[in-house]
């Protein structure tokens, strides 16, 4: 039975070098398909006597299954190579980060408008907006400010220009969000409840002046609303926006032409060892600047002052966010530097809300 021998040699040998699937089929096929030399041989055990079958027949079972078996056995093994060649290519390591981390950050004025906002809107104001260029109407006349009156000096006005021979008074560049108060009532009518944060323009330039920054003016007019809701809803705001227990205001009198009376508002603070600590100590420092709504600019806006009356107020969004931050120099805060960002920015994601925290 040499031929067997031979045959077992062959194929062993063959199938252990087999690098690949489709080799191993080829061996397959040779040996044991139809044509295969093994096959052929089993064909030949019919023309045996049955002494030589008795013999012959074992042994070519026995290389059949034993080719067999080398077959599944390196089939295996090729299939556990691929895998492991597959882990190997495929790996990835999930201790890395995901990304890279954001590179932008929110601007103070931003995340302070937002966290304004959020607080005004717990207590039911809504947000109303108007153009920054801005009739002289809107602006100063229907705020009870005429032509004459000295406040238009002192507002340091930007006046757009004119076409030549068009002697209509020029606009203006808003110098104040006031006149949002003008647009709200002629577009709402009363009661309402709203606060307009934006952009104002103003000529002066030092380390708290910028010749653009941001006000935010609040607006709310009912049948009985009083000097007493002004300066609860002013506490309550302050306590939030400072995240402070305990807010000490100080009303001032004072005089603005679209309220009657005005005051302005102080909050105490203390400046011990340099540092600005806002709701306690023995100094005070100007925040805003509030009143009964004039019933002349109530007028103009086409809600009766015998029926409504109500209170409003203004403050410098770029200012709260110095004294929230403790950022020192205002005209930083326009020069886009991004060293500056990176140091007082606030995260993208941060959404300041009252219950889930403003600044954190
Ligand atoms: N418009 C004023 C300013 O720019 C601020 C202000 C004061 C707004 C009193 C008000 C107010 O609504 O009642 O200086």
């Amino acid at each position: 039975m040499d031929a067997l021998t031979d045959l077992k040699a062959k194929y062993l040998s063959g199938i252990s070098a087999a690098s690949d699937e489709a080799g191993l089929e080829e061996l397959r096929l040779a040996a044991l398909g139809k044509k295969g030399e093994v096959s052929l041989k089993m064909r030949e055990l019919g023309k045996m006597t049955p002494e030589e079958r008795q013999v012959a027949g074992p042994a070519l079972n026995a290389l059949k299954e034993e080719i067999d078996g080398a077959l599944r056995a390196k089939r295996a093994a090729l299939a556990d190579a691929a895998l492991d060649e597959r882990l190997k290519a495929e790996w990835l390591d999930v201790t890395l980060p995901g990304r890279p981390r954001p590179q932008g950050t929110i601007h103070p004025v931003s995340q302070v408008t937002e966290e304004v906002t959020a607080i005004f809107a717990d207590m039911g104001f809504s947000v109303a907006e108007g153009p920054q260029i801005e009739s002289d109407w809107h602006n100063f006349d229907a705020l009870n400010i005429p032509p004459e009156h000295p406040a238009r000096q002192e507002h340091d006005t930007f006046f757009m220009a004119r076409a030549e021979g068009d002697n209509r008074p020029p606009h203006v560049l808003r110098t104040h969000t006031s006149p949002v108060q003008i647009r709200s009532m002629m577009a709402n009518g009363a009661p309402i409840r709203v606060i307009a944060p934006g952009r104002v323009y103003r000529m002066d330039m030092d380390q708290t002046h910028a010749p653009m920054f941001h006000q935010v003016e609040g607006l709310a007019i009912g049948r009985d609303i009083s000097m007493a809701n002004l300066k609860w809803t002013l506490e309550e705001f302050c306590r939030a926006f400072f995240e402070v227990e305990q807010v000490d205001l100080r009303f001032r009198a004072s005089h603005f032409p679209f309220t009657e009376p005005s005051a302005e508002v102080d909050i105490r603070c203390s400046w011990a060892g340099g540092q600005l600590k806002i709701g306690e100590g023995d100094d005070w420092m100007e925040i805003l600047g509030s009143g009964m709504v004039h019933p002349k600019v109530l007028s103009a806006a086409g809600v009766d002052p015998e029926m409504w009356q109500g209170f409003a107020f203004g403050m410098g969004i770029d200012r709260l966010a110095m004294l929230k931050y403790g950022i020192p120099d205002l005209r930083a805060f326009f020069d886009s530097d991004l060293r500056w960002l990176r140091h007082y920015g606030f995260a993208a994601l941060d959404m300041p809300t009252v219950h889930g925290g403003l600044s954190r």
